[in-house]
C-alpha cells in the first residue's frame, strides 16, 4: 500500500478533443490540433510528469494513433491509451498493443474503457445493456490476455468468437503493459477486480474514494489478487489559496446557466455510467455550492462529463489533500487543468517540490557555481550576487 512517503506517480492528459481557458464558451479557445498535443507531450515529458492519459470517444482524436505520434517525439513519457471492448477484435487491438509498446520502448499503459454511453456504444456497433457490457468485456480480455501474454488464444464464447488467434511479436514489456481501469458500478468492479493492475476513480471526496477502494479490494482479494489505485483530477494551484479559488471563478465565469443547463441534459439523457451519476451528484448542475468537501470544486463537471472536480488552492493546501487520498491508497495522480499547456508548468513548478517529485529532468548547468539571481536575461543575463549575500 502506498504512504505518505512514497512519492506519487503523476501523469498528465492530453485534450485530444480541445483545450481552452473559459469553459462553456468559445474565448480563448484551442483547437485539437496535433502540433498542440506535441507542445503539451514535450513539456510534461521535460517537466517530470511520468505519462499521459489520452482519453477516447467519438470527440477526440484516436488514441493509438496519436499515442505513437506523441512517442516518436518524446523521450520518457509514457501513455496511457485506451481500449474499448468491441469497438475492433481483441486481435486487433493485441496487435495494436504489441506494436504500439514496441515503437514506444515499452512506455505504453493500457486502460480499458467500457464505456457509459448507449448512444455512443451504438454509433461504435454495441447495443448491448450496461451490465451486459463487463460480460462481453470479460470475454473480450479473457482472449486479450491470453494473446499478449503467450502469443496465441481460443474462445468460444457469447460474445467473443476467437479462433486459434495467433500474435507473432509481443509486445516489450513482459508478460504485456499494466492494465488500469476506471469504472464505478457493481459490474465494473466484478469485471476487473481479476484483470487489472490499477483502479481508477474520479476525483470524489476522501469518504466517497475511501469506500470504493474498500469494494475493489475486497472483490480483488477474493480472487487472491491485489490492486493499486488511481485518481482523475483537475488541479487549479497557485502561490496562495486566494489567486486559486478566484482563478476557478474565473474558469466559470462566461459559463450561463443555459449551458449549464444543457451539458446536464446531455448526460442525463446519454450517459448510463454510475460513475457519471456520482459525479453528477456532488454538484446536481447548481453553481452555489460547489466546495464539495475541502478544496475539492466541483465547477468543472458543470459542463464536463468524465472527470468534474480540481483540487483548488496553494500548492501546500494541495499537497496536504492529496496526502490525504494517499492516506487511503491512493498511488497514482492523473492530473490536468484549463489550459493544458500552461497548468502543466504551473503544478510542476509550484505543486511538485510540495510532493517531493524531481521536477524537470535532464537539467542543464545555469552557472559555473557561481550564484545567480534571474534577471530577465536578454543583454545583461542573470544577475551574479556577490558571496555571502
Ligand atoms: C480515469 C478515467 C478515465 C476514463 N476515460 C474514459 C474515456 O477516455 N472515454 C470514455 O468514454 N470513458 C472514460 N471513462 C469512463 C469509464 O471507462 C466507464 O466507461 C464509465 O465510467 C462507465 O462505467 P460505470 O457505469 O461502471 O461507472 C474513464 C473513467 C475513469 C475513471
Amino acid at each position: 500500500m502506498a504512504t505518505n512517503s512514497q512519492p506519487l506517480d503523476f501523469l498528465w492528459f492530453i485534450p485530444s478533443s480541445g483545450d481552452g481557458a473559459y469553459l462553456g464558451s468559445d474565448a480563448l479557445s484551442r483547437p485539437a490540433d496535433p502540433g498542440y498535443f506535441r507542445e503539451i507531450a514535450q513539456a510534461v515529458d521535460r517537466l517530470g510528469y511520468s505519462g499521459v492519459l489520452i482519453p477516447t470517444g467519438a470527440a477526440c482524436e484516436e488514441s493509438f494513433i496519436l499515442a505513437a505520434d506523441l512517442a516518436a517525439r518524446t523521450e520518457k513519457l509514457k501513455f496511457l491509451v485506451a481500449i474499448r471492448p468491441g469497438v475492433a477484435s481483441p486481435s486487433y487491438y493485441a496487435r495494436l498493443t504489441s506494436t504500439l509498446d514496441r515503437i514506444s520502448n515499452g512506455r505504453l499503459l493500457l486502460n480499458i474503457v467500457v464505456g457509459g454511453s448507449a448512444q455512443e456504444l451504438a454509433g461504435d456497433g454495441i447495443f448491448l445493456p450496461h451490465d451486459e457490457r463487463y460480460l462481453h468485456a470479460g470475454e473480450f480480455f479473457e482472449v486479450f490476455n491470453k494473446l499478449i501474454e503467450t502469443g496465441s488464444a481460443h474462445l468460444d464464447g457469447k460474445y467473443i468468437q476467437a479462433h486459434h488467434a495467433e500474435l507473432g511479436l509481443p509486445p516489450l514489456q513482459d508478460p504485456r503493459p499494466p492494465i488500469y481501469f476506471g469504472g464505478s458500478s457493481d459490474a465494473a468492479i466484478d469485471f476487473s477486480a481479476g484483470i487489472i493492475d490499477k483502479y481508477l476513480t474520479w476525483g470524489e471526496p476522501p469518504a466517497q474514494v475511501a469506500e470504493k477502494i474498500a469494494k475493489v479490494r475486497k472483490a480483488a482479494a477474493a480472487l487472491g489478487r491485489q490492486v493499486t489505485f488511481g485518481i482523475r483530477l483537475h488541479f487549479i494551484v497557485r502561490e496562495t489559496d486566494e489567486e486559486a479559488w478566484a482563478d476557478a471563478e474565473r474558469l466559470i465565469s462566461k459559463l450561463d446557466d443555459a449551458t449549464i443547463a444543457a451539458a446536464q441534459d446531455v448526460f442525463a439523457r446519454n450517459s448510463d455510467s454510475v460513475g457519471q451519476a456520482r459525479m453528477v451528484a456532488l454538484h446536481n448542475g447548481r453553481r452555489d455550492k460547489l466546495e464539495v468537501s475541502p478544496n475539492l470544486w466541483a465547477g468543472v463537471g458543470l459542463v464536463r462529463s468524465g472527470a468534474g472536480t480540481a483540487l483548488v488552492g496553494s500548492a501546500k493546501t494541495v499537497a496536504a489533500r492529496l496526502r490525504e487520498y494517499q492516506d487511503l491508497g491512493i498511488d497514482t495522480v492523473i492530473a490536468s487543468g484549463y489550459p493544458h499547456l500552461e497548468e502543466a508548468y504551473r503544478v510542476s513548478e509550484l505543486l511538485f517540490p510540495e510532493l517531493g517529485l524531481a521536477g524537470p529532468r535532464n537539467q542543464i548547468r545555469s552557472s559555473f557555481g557561481k550564484r545567480q539571481v534571474f534577471g530577465g536575461g536578454g543583454h545583461g543575463g542573470n544577475v551574479r550576487v556577490a558571496s555571502g549575500s
